[in-house]
C-alpha cells in the first residue's frame, strides 16, 4: 500500500458566492460540515484582512462543528494571532497577504523577516497550535521556516499548476522536479511537508505522490467540480416543485 495524503478542503470560494449577494447561502458552514462528512480530513480557510470570503462567524462555527481539523490560513498579522488564539484551530498556515491580489500570489517570505515570523510563530505555537508556513519551493525559504520553529511547510504548487494549465510540458516537469528537490530540503530540515495551491483534478497525482508530502489543500477546483455536478440535480428539483400540485 502507498503512503496516504491527507486533504484539506479550502472552502473559501463557497462564501465568495454567498458574499456576491450579501445573504446567507450558500453558507461555508454548512459546506465544511458537508466536506466533513464526505471525509475532507481538514477543512481549510483563509480569513483575510478586508473579510471578502470567510469572516471571524465562519471560522469559529467551522471550529465547534468540526470533527476533522480546522487550518486557518492567515497574514502573520497581531490581528490576525489575536483571532487564531481565541478561536484555536488545530493548525494556523501563515501567507502572504496583498488587499489587491485575487489570490495568494506568492509564498511568505520568510527569508527576509526571520525575527517577525519567529515571534508569531512562538506565539501561536505556544496557544497550543501547529504552525505551518505556505512559500515558494526554494531552498532557502525552507530553511527559514525550519529556523523559525515551523512546524510544517506548504509548497507553492501555482507555478507548477500554471505550467500545466498551458500544456507547457517541459515547465511542468521543471516545476515538479523544483517541488521535488524542494520536498527533500524540507523533510531534511525535519518540517513535515505539505503543497498546494492551483492544484485540480487534472494536475494534483503527480504531486500527491511526491513521497514526503503528507497534506494537500485544495479549494477553487473542488468548489468549481461541486457547482458543476450539483446544478443538474438543482434545477430538476426547481422544475419539480414549481410544477408540483399542493
Ligand atoms: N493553500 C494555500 C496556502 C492557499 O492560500 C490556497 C488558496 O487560498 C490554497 C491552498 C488553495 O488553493 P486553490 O483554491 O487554488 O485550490
Amino acid at each position: 500500500m502507498g503512503k496516504r495524503v491527507r486533504l484539506g478542503v479550502n472552502i473559501d470560494h463557497v462564501a465568495t458566492v454567498r458574499n456576491a449577494r450579501r445573504t446567507f447561502e450558500p453558507d461555508p458552514v454548512h459546506a465544511a460540515v458537508i466536506a466533513d462528512l464526505a471525509g475532507a480530513d481538514q477543512i481549510t480557510l483563509h480569513v483575510r484582512e478586508d473579510r471578502r470570503h470567510v469572516n471571524e462567524r465562519d471560522l469559529k462555527l467551522i471550529k465547534e462543528l468540526i470533527h476533522s481539523r480546522v487550518n486557518l490560513e492567515m497574514a502573520p498579522t497581531d490581528e490576525m494571532v489575536e483571532i487564531a488564539i481565541s478561536v484555536k484551530p488545530h493548525q494556523v498556515t501563515l501567507v502572504p497577504e496583498k488587499r489587491e491580489e485575487i489570490t495568494t500570489e506568492g509564498g511568505l517570505d520568510v527569508l527576509s523577516q526571520k525575527k517577525k515570523i519567529k515571534k508569531v510563530v512562538e506565539k501561536l505555537k505556544s496557544a497550543g497550535i501547529t504552525v505551518n508556513i505556505f512559500i515558494d519551493p526554494e531552498p532557502e525559504q525552507i530553511r527559514a521556516a525550519a529556523e523559525v520553529g515551523a512546524d510544517a511547510v506548504e509548497l507553492h504548487t501555482g507555478r507548477y499548476a500554471e505550467a500545466f494549465a498551458e500544456n507547457n510540458k517541459e515547465e511542468t516537469e521543471k516545476e515538479l522536479h523544483r517541488l521535488k528537490e524542494a520536498a527533500k530540503v524540507a523533510k531534511e530540515a525535519g518540517l513535515k511537508v505539505y503543497a498546494g495551491h492551483g492544484l485540480t483534478y487534472k494536475n494534483v497525482k503527480p504531486v500527491a505522490e511526491i513521497p514526503e508530502i503528507e497534506e494537500l489543500n485544495i479549494g477553487h477546483s473542488i468548489v468549481a467540480n461541486a457547482i458543476l455536478f450539483g446544478l443538474k440535480e438543482a434545477v430538476e428539483k426547481m422544475i419539480r416543485l414549481i410544477n408540483s400540485n399542493k
